[in-house]
């Protein structure tokens, strides 16, 4: 496996392959790399020549009073783990390689921003848009690869690639969980025991939702109170929100059962934030597929 820390280097690299005729597939991520991250390589893996994963925390997606300085960060362990998977180049740029000093052009993405996340974290997608942006443009792979985990980020990532022209397949990838149903997540390591057991209420209310939907409950408003009773019972959780909307716009649904709806939850346990989300098809619509999304 080659490693990367300068733009100009991974270029070289790069054109020296493309000029071969390889594809390329690339996974961006910000490190402490779990199994749902490797999920997303072997995909690439198996559908290019070249795989090119970043590891590159963002500090500009991040809120003045989140977590970047606390964010977990292991090199050794981040290498060990790309290389047994068959990565053929990791690129670890530092915050200056792509943020120089006069930097100031900024990625916003307007609509599907601005709800769930959006709403709560207001410069967050500003500055996952532009980093990865610059990503595409640095690497400007055949097919880039996105978790569904992110399901909000993976539209803000399509949406950019479409608006601006980049030719790149953007291809969602399902979310990995562990047994329990929790979803992968760095940020996992920072629950407690107590915390780690109680954190499977998040998934346990997207499959309550799935099932409410096909014992034909249609009322939006109905299961959303259901749903938010579920976490009341729950000591350890605390509630940021949990909505029913559509998969493209992530306007709110009113009306459950007509086509497919996408159930989507932030929850604090402790001090730790963890979404998730789900695609709740009922009977007789056509069950979601990852979504994907070719360049023009
Ligand atoms: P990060 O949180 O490291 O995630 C990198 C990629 O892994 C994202 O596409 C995310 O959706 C995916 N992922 C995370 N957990 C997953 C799981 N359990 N199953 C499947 N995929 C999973 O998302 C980011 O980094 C950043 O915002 C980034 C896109 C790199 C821009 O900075």
């Amino acid at each position: 496996m080659r490693t990367f820390e300068q733009i100009s280097n991974l270029r070289t690299y790069l054109r020296g392959l493309r000029q071969e005729r390889k594809t390329v597939g690339f996974v961006p991520t910000m490190g402490a790399l779990h199994a749902g991250h490797l999920s997303l390589v072997q995909r690439a893996r198996g559908e290019c020549d070249v795989v090119v994963v970043s590891i590159f925390v963002n500090p500009t997606q991040f809120g003045p009073k989140e977590d970047y300085s606390k964010y977990p960060r292991d090199m050794p362990r981040d290498m060990q783990l790309t290389s047994n998977a068959g990565v053929d180049a990791l690129f670890l740029p530092t915050s200056e390689e792509i943020y120089p000093a006069g930097f100031q052009t900024w990625v916003e993405v307007t609509e599907v921003s601005k709800p769930l996340e959006g709403a709560l974290r207001p410069e967050h997608y500003r500055g996952v848009a532009t980093v990865v942006t610059k990503l595409l443009n640095i690497v400007q792979p055949d097919i880039a690869y996105f978790g569904q985990k992110d399901y909000q980020q993976f539209l803000v990532v399509e949406r950019l690639a479409r608006d601006l022209n980049m030719p790149a397949t953007i291809q969602m990838v399902p979310t990995l969980r562990e047994s329990d149903g929790l979803a992968m997540s760095s940020r996992n390591v920072y629950l407690s025991e107590e915390e780690r057991s109680a954190a499977t209420l998040l998934s346990r209310l997207l499959s309550t939702a799935g099932q409410r939907v096909l014992a034909g409950v249609t009322s939006a408003q109905t299961l959303r109170a259901e749903l938010e009773a579920l976490v009341s019972a729950e000591p350890l959780a605390t509630l940021e929100y949990i909505e029913l909307v559509h998969p493209d716009t992530l306007k709110p649904i009113q009306t459950l059962g007509e086509g497919v709806t996408l159930v989507v939850a932030a929850v604090r346990f402790g001090k730790t934030r963890l979404i998730d989300n789900a695609l709740i098809a009922p009977e007789g619509v056509a069950p979601p597929r990852p979504r994907v999304s070719k360049g023009v």
